[in-house]
C-alpha cells in the first residue's frame, strides 16, 4: 500500500497502490462486453468523440480508438494517468489527460458520447460530475454511467460473519463518501438534470463458480480497505483472516453488487418532447 495520506472524502483506492492494475483488469475482465456493447449502440462508431472519465486500466479506451477509427477522437482521463499513458503513443486519436474530474474542468468537447464506469459512486461531488458529463455533449449526445448498487450484495448462502463484514466494508465506504445506491438513483438523477431517453439495465455476478474474472477486484478491494478498517478499530484482525479464509473456500459463494448501466442524451430539437 502506498505511504500517501488517504482523502478524509472520495477516492480511496489509489493507482499508485500495489496490486491495483489487477484490480483493474479484474473489472474489465468482468464488464467491458456489457460496457462496449452500450457504448457502440450509444454512438461510439467510426469518427464519433467520445469522452471516457476515470479510464483507469485503459481497456475501454483501446477499444473506443479502435471504433472511432483515425477520423473519430477519444479523451481518456484520470486522476492517475498511469496505465492509459503507453495507449497514446499508439492510437492518434486518443488523447490522455490526467484531470481531476471533481476541481477541473472537463477537457473540452463537445462529445458524442461521455462515459464513466466504477467512478461517480465513489465522488462526493458525483451529481456535478455528472452534471458536467452532460454539459459536455453535443445535443443528441450520450452519457453513459455505470455504477454499482449495493442491494444484491452479500453471501449466497445465509452466512452471518460474511454478511456482518460487508456492512463494515459498507459502512466504512459511505463514511468517506462513497454512495452504495449510487447505481439505482442514477436514472432519477439523469432525468432531473434534463437528459432525454433515460434507461438502463444492472448486472449481476456470482462470485466464484461462474465469474472468477470479478474476484482478484474483491480480493484486492479487501486487502486495501481491511488495513484501514483494522486501524480505525471497525474491524478485527480475526474477522478480516476469516473473510479472507472464505474468500479461498471453493464453497463460499457470493453474489454481487449490481452494475448498473445507465444511460441518457442530451436533448435536441428531434427529441425534446
Ligand atoms: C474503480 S477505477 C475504474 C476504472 C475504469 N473506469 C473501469 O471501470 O475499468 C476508478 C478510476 O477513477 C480514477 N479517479 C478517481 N478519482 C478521480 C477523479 N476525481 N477524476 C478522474 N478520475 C478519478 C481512479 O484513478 C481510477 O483509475
Amino acid at each position: 500500500m502506498s505511504n500517501e495520506k488517504r482523502p478524509d472524502q472520495g477516492y480511496v483506492l489509489s493507482n499508485a497502490d500495489e496490486g491495483e492494475r489487477r484490480r483493474l483488469e479484474a473489472i474489465e475482465a468482468a464488464y467491458d462486453p456489457r460496457t462496449c456493447d452500450r457504448l457502440s449502440r450509444l454512438g461510439v462508431v467510426p469518427g464519433a468523440r467520445v469522452l471516457l472519465l476515470g479510464a483507469g486500466g485503459g481497456s475501454v479506451a483501446r477499444w473506443a480508438a479502435e471504433e472511432v477509427g483515425p477520423s473519430g477522437r477519444v479523451v481518456a482521463t484520470d486522476v492517475d494517468p498511469r496505465f492509459l499513458e503507453s495507449l497514446a503513443d499508439k492510437y492518434p486519436q486518443l488523447d490522455v489527460v490526467r484531470n481531476d474530474a471533481v476541481n477541473e474542468e472537463l477537457p473540452a468537447g463537445p462529445y458524442d458520447v461521455a462515459h464513466a464506469r466504477l467512478l461517480l459512486g465513489h465522488l462526493p461531488q458525483r451529481e456535478d460530475v455528472l452534471r458536467k458529463m452532460a454539459d459536455a455533449l453535443v445535443p443528441g449526445g450520450a452519457v453513459l454511467v455505470e455504477d454499482f448498487d449495493w442491494g444484491s450484495y452479500g453471501p449466497a448462502l445465509p452466512n452471518e460473519a460474511a454478511a456482518e463484514a460487508i456492512g463494515v466494508v459498507s459502512d466504512f465506504l459511505r463514511a468517506v463518501g462513497f454512495d452504495t445506491a449510487f447505481g439505482r438513483r442514477l436514472p432519477t438523477l439523469m432525468r432531473r438534470i434534463g437528459l432525454a431517453e433515460v434507461d438502463a439495465e444492472g448486472l449481476v455476478l456470482t462470485l466464484r463458480g461462474a465469474t472468477f474474472p470479478l474476484e482478484p477486484m474483491y480480493r484486492q478491494t479487501f486487502d486495501r480497505l481491511l488495513p484501514m478498517l483494522i486501524d480505525g478499530g471497525q474491524m478485527t484482525a480475526e474477522s478480516a483472516r476469516a473473510l479472507h479464509e472464505r474468500f479461498d473456500d471453493p464453497e463460499h459463494d457470493m453474489v454481487t453488487q449490481t452494475l448498473m448501466s445507465v444511460w441518457g442524451r442530451r436533448p435536441s430539437p428531434t427529441n425534446e418532447r
